[in-house]
């Protein structure tokens, strides 16, 4: 097991360009399913989660290459289709996004059910519920979902619930499909936008991304694309709160500053000088934070995966305040490692009350999910004195080489292996 050990105290100052989006390269990298022929990914992040799904796209024999850093070309043209195990769904939710493209392509599709993650059950049934609707087959045998249909037809499918990956399966599963398909209370996330682009590039007929109706129009194939991830803004998110926290100075470039205007929203009102371009978003800190309220929301509220990481911002603030998790029901558990760091965090349900301390103190955590660890690494470049981050596996699954990033910023950070 590998653990960060960090120094706190130091402000982070500099300039920073955005990694590629791992949940817009998830669904990129899947669609290379859906053409005969070959494809190319570029600015796809070196990720734990990017390289699980180029692993199961190798399963259903797509030759995959890295013919540059970070530029990827999936060749899909002779494969056949095959299974998503459970060892690879379990360690990568998104895999789930490799259904669709299978029964578009194929007919057929046997891949495990993802089963529940540390947040939340995190269920499919959205998914389900839309491929039987287009004429799928589905049952539920050993854990694994065996998926049937001669050919999908177009349905209009209203979700009960804005679902992001949701959204993103049916539509790469309607690309293919008989007539047209609409999506209604579909995800607004640019990561949906960006997908439904790389899918109309590659030939398909999809309009609406963005707005709460999609309408896909059936064609009988799909050719391969080039195209680029765009920038990771929930990476970008993560970076702006690390100048907030230290008092710093960043300037992150090559994002879209529309993207997380939420959050940006917030540190102004939390005291923070936020300023952009068209594709840069700087932030300046002098120490002090003001408490600010926050509830998460889908696209473009406050995102999900930014609470954690906004939470370790407010255990520092001048006051109390309130954050407000509606996505997932367990997106808690980073406050109790924060608490090991002297922060004043009482959790009610999906409610957490905050009362700001003068200083955390570094002390010995451990990492449960993703972006709880983000969090966790914030408050260990602000605490004072040494923290240990622990479990960093979850951190590589969605940033790439974050330590080595933040230490080029200024921070006392480097990776251990715990032994
Ligand atoms: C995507 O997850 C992201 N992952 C998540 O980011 C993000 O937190 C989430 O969207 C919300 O923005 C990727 O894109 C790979 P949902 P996803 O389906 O699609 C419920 C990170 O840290 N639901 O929008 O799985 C579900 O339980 C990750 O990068 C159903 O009930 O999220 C949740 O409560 C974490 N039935 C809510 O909807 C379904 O069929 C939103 O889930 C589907 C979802």
């Amino acid at each position: 097991m590998e653990r960060f050990r960090i120094r706190g105290g130091r402000p982070l100052r500099g300039e920073a360009e955005a990694s590629g989006s791992k949940n817009a390269s998830l669904p990129i990298l899947a669609a290379a399913i859906l053409a005969g022929g070959v494809s190319h990914a570029w600015r796809v992040p070196d990720l734990r989660d990017t390289n699980t799904i180029l692993g199961l796209l190798g399963e259903f024999g797509v030759k995959t290459r890295e013919e540059s850093p970070g530029r990827i070309s999936l060749d899909a043209t002779n494969i056949t289709g095959g299974v998503a195990p459970y060892e690879l769904v379990q360690a990568m939710r998104a895999s789930i996004l490799v259904l669709g493209p299978l029964l578009a392509r194929f007919g057929s599709a046997r891949v495990s059910l993802p089963g529940g993650c540390a947040i939340g059950a995190r269920p499919i049934d959205q998914h389900l519920k839309g491929l039987s609707a287009m004429g799928a087959e589905i049952q539920i045998e050993q854990g694994y979902i065996e998926a049937r249909s001669r050919k999908l037809t177009g349905a209009r499918i209203s979700f009960d619930l804005t679902t992001v990956t949701g959204t993103k399966n049916l539509m790469m599963a309607a690309t293919l499909a008989k007539g047209v398909t609409v999506l209604e209370n579909a995800a607004l996330e640019p990561e949906v936008v960006a997908l439904a682009d790389l899918l109309n590039r590659m030939g398909a007929r999809v309009s609406g991304a963005g707005t709460p109706v999609v309408e896909i129009e059936g064609v009988d194939s799909l050719a391969g694309y080039d195209a680029a991830v765009p920038a990771d803004r929930i990476e970008v998110g993560t970076l702006m709160i690390a100048a907030a926290i230290t008092g710093g100075d960043l300037r992150i470039t090559d994002c879209e500053p529309e993207q997380v205007h939420a959050l940006a929203l917030k540190l102004s009102e939390a005291g923070l000088e936020v300023s952009e371009g068209a594709d840069w978003i700087r932030v300046r800190g002098d120490g002090s934070v003001r408490p600010v309220n926050v509830k998460t929301a889908p696209y473009p509220g406050f995102p999900t995966d930014l609470q954690a990481q906004f939470m370790a911002l407010m255990t520092l603030a001048g006051g109390t305040c309130v954050l407000t998790e509606t996505i997932f029901e367990n997106r808690f558990m980073h406050a109790a490692e924060l608490a090991r760091m002297n922060a004043r965090i009482h959790i009610d349900g999906r409610t957490a009350h905050i009362e700001g301390v003068a200083h955390l103190a570094g002390a010995s955590v451990t990492a449960t999910d993703l972006r709880a660890s983000a969090s966790l690494v914030l408050a260990g470049l602000a605490a004072d004195g040494e923290t240990i981050v622990r479990n960093v596996y979850h951190i590589d699954r969605g940033y790439q080489r974050l330590e080595e990033r933040l230490r080029e910023l200024g921070a006392d950070i480097r990776r251990e292996v715990e032994s």
